[in-house]
Order: C-alpha cells, then structure tokens, then sequence
C-alpha cells in the first residue's frame, strides 16, 4: 500500500495511524522516518518543559542556541511543575492537532500514550550515540522496537539525610527501611525535627512514592510486560503499612499529605527535616544557602534505603520529542540534538545537577568531586525500576495516587485499599 504523507499543519486523526506505522509526517525525500533528511521545515521553534528544576540552567542553554541560530530561535514554553498538570496541558493541545509545542520535554512514563496517539514523531536511532547512553533511560524512550524521543536527563530519587544532626547523634545515615523508620522516630524528635518526607500528595510523585515502598518489600504493581496486574500481594500490604505506619507514629508528619517535589524540599531546606527522599537536582539547589535554606553544608545524600540494604528507586527523567504537528520539525531536531549533546548534558549537570544521560559523566574525577553521590547515583539509575510502558499509564497512575492518599489519609486500612485498587487496575488494563 502506498502511504502519502501530509504536511503537518493539515494533519487529521488518520496521522496517528501513520505516524504509528512509522511514517514521518513530513517526510520529502531520501532517507528513513525521523532522519535529518526525512525531515522538513525550518525555523522559529518552540520548547514545552516543566518548570521545577529548569531555571537553574535553562535560560543560558537558550540564549546559547539562539545567539548561533537567529533565523530558528526557540521560545520556552513553561509548562506547570506537577507532572500531572504538564500531561493535561500537552494532551489538550495535541488532540486539538495544535502546532503550538515543536519540542516537547517528556517524563519518561508518556512515551507510549504519545507515540500510540501519533502525536510525536519516530526518531532514526542513527542520530543519537545511544550507546554512550544510560540503558535504562534509551529504553524509556522506545516503544513497540522504535525511539520515539531522545533520551535527556535521567532520574533516581535519593535519600537526603542531615549530616550534622546524624553525627551530633552519633549515627550512620540508615541503609535499610527499618533503620530510617527507627531514626526518623527516634532521633528526630530530639532535634525538634520531622522525622521523614517524601510525595505524598495525591498526583504523580505519589505513585513513585508508593512504588518505591511496594517494590522496597519484594512486590510490584503489574508484571513486567504491563498486562497483568501483581499488586494483590503480602509484599504490596508490607509496602503500604510501611507509609501508613509512618503517619500513624508520627514519624511523617501530617503535613506531608501536602508535599509535592517543590513542598518537601522547601521544609528540608527551611530545616524541618530529618530525612527526604527527592531528585537530584535537589543537591544543587539545596548546597545554596539563601533566605529560605538554612540547611547547605549540612546535608548528604545516599542510595534510598531497601530491605536489607539499598534499594531501588523508581526510574525518572524526561525526554525531548518532535510534536507531529510541527511546522519546524528539521529545527526541532538540531535542537534536540543540540541540548543532549555531551557539552550541554555536562551544562545541565552543573548548573542543575540533573542526572546526565551520557554515561561518562558519571566518571568524571572533577565532576564526581562537584558531586559525590554521582557513583551512587549511577548506580541507582541502572537498578532504579521502570514504572509501566503503557499508553493507559495516566489512568493508572490516577487510581494509584488517589487510593494511596486516602490510605495515607489513614481513612481506609492496608488491606482494602490494596485489594480495591487491585480491582481498578485491572479493570483500566482490559478496557485499555
Ligand atoms: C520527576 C521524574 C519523573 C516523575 C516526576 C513525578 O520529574 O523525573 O519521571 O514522573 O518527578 O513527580
């Protein structure tokens, strides 16, 4: 069958059909989908992103790539901090076939809503150095065998501890859930400190919370091909009781049922905090001391706690795609090549200390001088663990975060909270 293919602007619901069958919507000549050559349109271009841990370094990155580029400049286009929030203003204008985002930063757990929607464009895995990459962040980026996106920041959450009040107690930071617990329980208090925070708002850091505690006792959500639901398990109940023990001693205080990436870092940094459990572009921000941070120099990071020793994260970070109804695809992609190049990720580390997705920075002695924890972190990247590559992802992760919240809320016990939201998942996976 021949396939036509349209300009972008014109694009009706038939594209998601060929942009899914591999078709680069402006494609005008040699070379595969999603290559420089298949590609067309250049000129003004725009960056969608969210805005948490952008304006330590992004500004200057722009103004580099628009002082070379004065005919293709790129405009940023601040999306909202929550995750959730970033996702409902995408959806709304890409199902309107809108041009208005060319670039699109996208967390790591949208691929496959997007590339089955059809509204980004299969990338040519030829014009990355995936290799010199971080596997788990390239396969983040794939869906059904192709890339999607190209891989730019990764993400594994930490655990922030204060050093000076462990050491004024004269203890280790915890490797194990049962020790944090015990400290945060313990020694906090004496401090006149909370004990423990992490995202226990109802949205999307909430579900990574939730899967970081479930997976931390052996169990998991669904199984690893996403079509079946695992999480009815004595494992997940261990998981959530262990949160749940947390707001009924009080050693995670109340206020927590608020905090969102931005919340929990504010009341580390104010010095309310015994631990925290965030991203690690908190390091940056939280090593500069200011108004609002009493905390810089005072502080460390290590590998989340496990069950025996350290455990996993979920694996975060977000990767920049091609809107399939830009107008300025070819740009589009100089661009995108430009922000994940080795130089600039080296850039967004210093400046933003988000996690590289090229490998050897890891390695880097100045760099790992700058930022001790990186080994630790690469680590944690490598053996964080994926949340599911699912198109109905968003629907998921809804009835997660609100059925934990109200457990968390201490309004519905362990048990039926597991066992209902086992119900929900399934039902959104067989309808999905
Ligand atoms: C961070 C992570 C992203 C995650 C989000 C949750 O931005 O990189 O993957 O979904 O936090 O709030």
């Amino acid at each position: 069958m021949k396939v036509s293919c349209f300009r972008p602007w014109i694009v009706t619901l038939a594209a998601a059909a060929l942009t899914a069958a591999g078709c680069g919507l402006t494609r005008t000549g040699a070379g595969p989908a999603g290559s420089p050559a298949s590609l067309s349109g250049i000129g003004p271009i725009t960056f969608a992103t969210g805005e948490l841990d952008t304006g330590s370094y992004l500004p200057s990155l722009l103004a580099q790539w628009n002082r070379a580029h004065p005919r293709q400049r790129v405009t940023l286009i601040r999306l909202p901090d929550d995750a959730d929030d970033q996702l409902a203003q995408l959806v709304m204008n890409l199902q309107a076939s809108s041009d208005a985002y060319d670039v699109m930063s996208l967390d790591v757990i949208w691929t496959a809503e997007f590339a089955s929607n059809g509204w980004i464009i299969p990338l040519s895995r030829s014009l990355f150095p995936l290799s010199e990459f971080l596997r788990p962040a390239v396969e983040t980026a794939m869906y059904h065998g192709k890339l999607w996106a190209a891989p730019f920041t990764s993400n594994a959450e930490l655990l922030y501890y204060r050093s000076d009040i462990l050491a004024r107690a004269g203890v280790r930071p915890p490797k194990t859930w049962a020790q944090l617990a015990e400290l945060a329980r313990t020694i906090a208090p004496k401090f006149g400190l909370w004990g423990y925070g992490g995202q226990f708002r109802a949205y999307e850091g909430l579900t990574v919370n939730f899967d970081e505690a479930v997976q931390s006792a052996g169990g998991s959500i669904l199984s690893p091909a996403g079509t079946q639901v695992t999480l009815n398990s004595p494992q997940a109940r261990r998981g959530l009781a262990f949160l749940v023990s947390g707001f009924r001693q009080g050693w995670i205080p109340r206020a927590a049922l608020s905090f969102d990436e931005q919340a929990s870092q504010n009341a580390f940094e104010q010095g309310k905090l015994l631990f925290l459990n965030n991203w690690p572009y908190v390091y940056g921000q939280a090593s500069r001391p200011g108004p609002g941070n009493v905390i810089a120099g005072k502080f460390g990071a290590e590998a989340l706690p496990g069950p025996q020793g350290p455990g996993s994260s979920a694996l975060g970070g977000a990767n920049l795609a091609i809107s399939a109804f830009s107008r300025h695809q070819r740009t589009a992609l100089a661009f995108i090549k430009f922000l994940t190049s080795e130089a600039v990720e080296r850039q967004v580390l210093i400046n933003g200390s988000l996690p590289p997705v090229w490998t050897r920075l890891y390695h880097q002695p100045a760099l790992v001088r700058k930022f001790p924890y990186l080994p630790v972190l690469e680590r944690a990247i490598l053996s964080a663990t994926p949340r599911p590559e699912i198109p109905e992802y968003n629907q998921l992760s809804l009835a997660i975060s609100s059925s934990v919240h109200r457990a968390l809320m201490l309004k519905e016990s362990v048990g039926v909270t597991i066992a209902q939201l086992s119900r929900e998942l399934r039902e959104i996976i067989r309808n999905g």
